[in-house]
């Protein structure tokens, strides 16, 4: 097979909390992370150039070694050195659906994506394990975008347990195109504000992250009680993201507003923000009436449904 199309979904975080410091300059946390709907897609030819390019729709993204599925490649080319000989380069086209910097993990699952699909177009015949252990290499939420879904992850967040799927709920998301926050300066500012709260060894992490397991967001994503889950909705970058962006808050503030929305928070270190709904038509009145009360054709918004899956094969050529 010389050429495959992969589906690389986006992820929002149902919970997100901050632990810890950890040597290695990350954070210890515990999150629960859930796939969507909003996806990119991600193809992958085997080109007879014996280098990695890449093309992306989105004028935005950068396409040269510092773009994260560029990096995927690469680390598979010196992984898999004699594969890459034999099967030579390979040509990545990112079609961006799911917006950039905004808490979705856009990159990490493109990069997720580039190694499912370099697995194939190599042969390589990796495990999902193995594959996870090279993505925690590229970043901490590319393990889980391989497997998708719905999982507990901890440690910096490549640490997963599966949680039961909780397939279509839905969900409104909204996201300022302008608008761009730093994952780096959103862990920083919370580590100068909020470090004195740190627990400090790793013994608590450990027993911290059990009382996670025990969560009630835990349970009622176990029995798919979306009331529940929505108000159990929690995100510790919240506290330094939404006082430094006042339009993140307004959107945040509206969404609760609306009698339609279960609970809302935002996504990993933002800007985006989710609301829960119960019905894909509450998602769409709601679309609406957020698209008229702010009237800004910077803010976009999407209909999107929770997903049992992460990186899916599109078509085979
Ligand atoms: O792992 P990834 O490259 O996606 O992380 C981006 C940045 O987010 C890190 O450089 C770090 O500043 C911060 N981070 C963190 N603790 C984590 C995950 C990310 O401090 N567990």
């Amino acid at each position: 097979m010389r050429q495959y199309s992969l589906i690389a979904p986006a992820k929002i975080n149902l919970y997100l909390e901050i632990i810890g410091a950890r040597a290695d300059d990350y954070h210890e946390l515990a999150m629960i992370l859930q796939s969507i709907s909003l996806a990119d897609q991600i193809d992958l030819h085997a080109a007879n150039t014996q280098t990695i390019r890449v093309f992306c729709d989105h004028p935005q993204i950068p396409t040269d070694e510092s773009n994260l599925a560029h990096r995927a490649a690469v680390l598979m080319a010196s992984n898999f050195p004699t594969a890459f000989s034999n099967f030579g380069g390979v040509d990545i086209t990112v079609k961006k659906r799911i917006p950039v910097a905004a808490g979705l993990a856009g990159g990490s699952t493109n990069a997720a994506a580039v190694l499912v699909g370099i697995d194939l177009l190599w042969g390589l015949g990796l495990t999902q394990s193995q594959l996870e252990e090279l993505g925690a290499n590229l970043g901490s939420d590319v393990p889980f975008c391989i497997g998708g879904g719905t999982a507990i992850a901890t440690g910096r967040g490549e640490q997963l347990s599966p949680l039961p799927s909780l397939n279509n709920m839905y969900l409104v998301l909204a996201k300022y195109k302008s608008l761009a926050v730093s994952t780096p300066w959103a862990y920083q500012t919370y580590r100068e504000q909020f470090g004195a709260e740190y627990i400090k060894n790793h013994q608590d992490f450990t027993q911290r992250t059990k009382a996670v397991h025990a969560a009630e967001i835990v349970q009622a994503i176990a029995v798919q009680d979306v009331e529940v889950i929505s108000h159990k909705l929690h995100n510790d970058l919240e506290k330094v993201v939404l006082p430094a962006y006042p339009q993140v808050l307004q959107l945040r503030e509206l969404f609760a507003k609306q009698p339609e929305v279960l609970g809302t928070m935002m996504s990993g270190s933002g800007p985006s923000v989710f609301a829960i709904v119960e019905s894909k038509q509450d998602a769409e009145t709601v679309k609406e009436k957020i698209t008229v009360a702010i009237n800004n054709s910077d803010l976009e918004l999407f209909v999107t449904q929770t997903i049992g899956h992460g990186i899916q094969l599109e078509t085979r050529h």
